[in-house]
């Protein structure tokens, strides 16, 4: 690995005593309280007050009617994918899943949970290409999409790393259309979208709706995840799944395929302790991203993107794009990286070992999931319809591949809400030795 420290472009600056992460959960002392409590009163189980209370708490911040507590996002995105697929192709059999043989639209630049639970129920994911306004799916590839693929009923949505995506367009879409729409805001809890007049939470935006509380994301219980629904029938539907399909009978009697996905006390404990600290937290990544915004505009990229007359991102992640004509040598195999430094230029690889060697943790962008192995036999559209197969021998070019530009080009900073502002100026300008003009 290239030795950082000794390089002389980066002389003067010190490595970080502790680790700068790039977004760790954030205790604050109350969570203890109803974990403690829980234990006392032995509700150590998936059953008890902190599920309840989490449940209400979240329904009423995010302005919907149901929230059922899950295990984790990508349970809640599961059972909301399965009763999608119910409600548009009928009950499948035991071992069959509500999607089989079936196309859906989704997500490209997403993490792999978005999407996975497609095929869990037997069904083929379509990825739909990125804009370059919110780094969300492209509302225009989606109508490509449907002249390529009539047939589809149901479009899986995500918005990357806080931002919303244009979902009123992608709405008018899906209605016109006649299509469903799952919405993974497992990254965006607290996001807000104008719909209209109205300002709403994402998590809101779909027919059916999750969210997570993994240990990176805004606000955490270690794990845990929440389905989100104003349909009684749907958020009842979900917790029979999620607690084996039990029936109201004196024996374990099931109808339908479960799963054990509920949530836990002990957790739901932790995520009770958070909840009141969801505003601070938010406060606390937007002005990362200014600050980030504003120490490195005299170079060569911008930041992420998102639509300020739309939108209210949770900036639970802060990007940046690195300029086409800045960008220095970096190619990427399947697992292993090589990248050269050009004077004035840097690369993703770059930035990211540099920020590593002096103890700060970024990310490269999510890989888009139809450059990922276990999908790349997908389909994939863009805005000039069909994205697969566009190379040629004979002429230059490949076509428009947002999603993959923006893996190219971007990375993922350090962004945890306990960052202290000097440590903050130090990335800074490690970011900006990486574009020394000295070699
Ligand atoms: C976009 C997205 N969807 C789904 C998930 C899955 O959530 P969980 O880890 O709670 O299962 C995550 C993160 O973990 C995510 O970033």
């Amino acid at each position: 690995m290239y030795d950082f420290l000794r390089d002389p472009r980066f002389v003067g600056i010190e490595k970080f005593k502790s680790k700068v992460w790039l977004s760790s959960p954030t205790m604050h002392g109350t969570e203890q309280k109803w974990v403690d409590e829980a234990i006392q009163t032995n509700w150590v189980s998936t059953v008890g007050q902190n599920i309840n209370v989490v449940e209400q708490e979240m329904a009423s911040y995010l302005g919907c009617k149901y929230a059922v507590g899950l295990s984790c996002g990508t349970s809640a995105l599961h059972l909301a994918t399965k009763l999608a697929g119910e409600r548009l192709y009928g009950i499948a059999r035991a071992n069959e899943g509500t999607l089989a043989g079936k196309r859906v639209f989704c997500s490209d630049v997403t993490f792999d949970a978005s999407i996975n639970p497609i095929a869990y129920e037997g069904g083929e994911a379509v990825f739909i290409d990125t804009e370059a306004d919110t780094w969300n799916m492209d509302p225009y590839s989606l109508e490509e999409a449907f002249k390529l693929y009539p047939d589809v009923r149901l479009i899986v949505v995500a918005h990357l790393y806080g931002a919303p995506g244009k979902m009123e367009e992608i709405k008018a879409i899906a209605d016109a259309h006649n299509a469903l729409i799952v919405e993974d805001a497992a990254e965006s809890l607290g996001a807000k979208y104008k719909f209209g007049d109205e300002w709403v939470e994402t998590g809101t935006l779909g027919h059916y709706n999750a969210i997570s509380f993994n240990g990176n994301k805004i606000i955490t219980g270690s794990a845990g995840g929440l389905f989100l629904s104003d349909s009684k029938e749907d958020a009842d539907k979900v917790r029979k799944w999620s607690t084996q399909s039990r029936e109201a009978a004196p024996w374990y009697q099931h109808e339908e395929i479960g799963y054990n996905y509920r949530m836990s006390n002990i957790i739901a404990g932790i995520i009770r302790g958070q909840i009141p600290y969801l505003d601070e937290h938010i406060k606390q990544k937007r002005a990362i991203y200014e600050r980030y915004k504003e120490g490195l505009k005299d170079l060569p990229m911008s930041m992420n993107p998102y639509d300020a007359r739309k939108s209210i991102p949770n900036f639970w992640l802060s990007c940046l794009l690195i300029n086409s004509d800045a960008m220095a040598h970096h190619v990427r195999g399947e697992q292993d990286e090589l990248w050269a430094h050009e004077p004035g230029k840097s690369s993703p690889g770059e930035i990211l070992q540099a920020m590593t060697a002096f103890g700060a943790e970024g990310r490269p962008i999510w890989k888009p999931m139809h450059m990922q192995p276990i999908y790349r036999m997908h389909a994939f559209v863009t805005a000039e319809g069909n994205g697969r197969g566009r190379s040629n021998a004979y002429t230059a070019g490949g076509g428009i591949d947002v999603g993959s530009d923006i893996f190219k080009r971007g990375l993922c900073l350090p962004s945890d809400n306990k960052m202290t502002v000097e440590q903050q100026d130090r990335v800074i300008e490690i970011i900006h030795r990486c574009f020394d003009k000295v070699c």
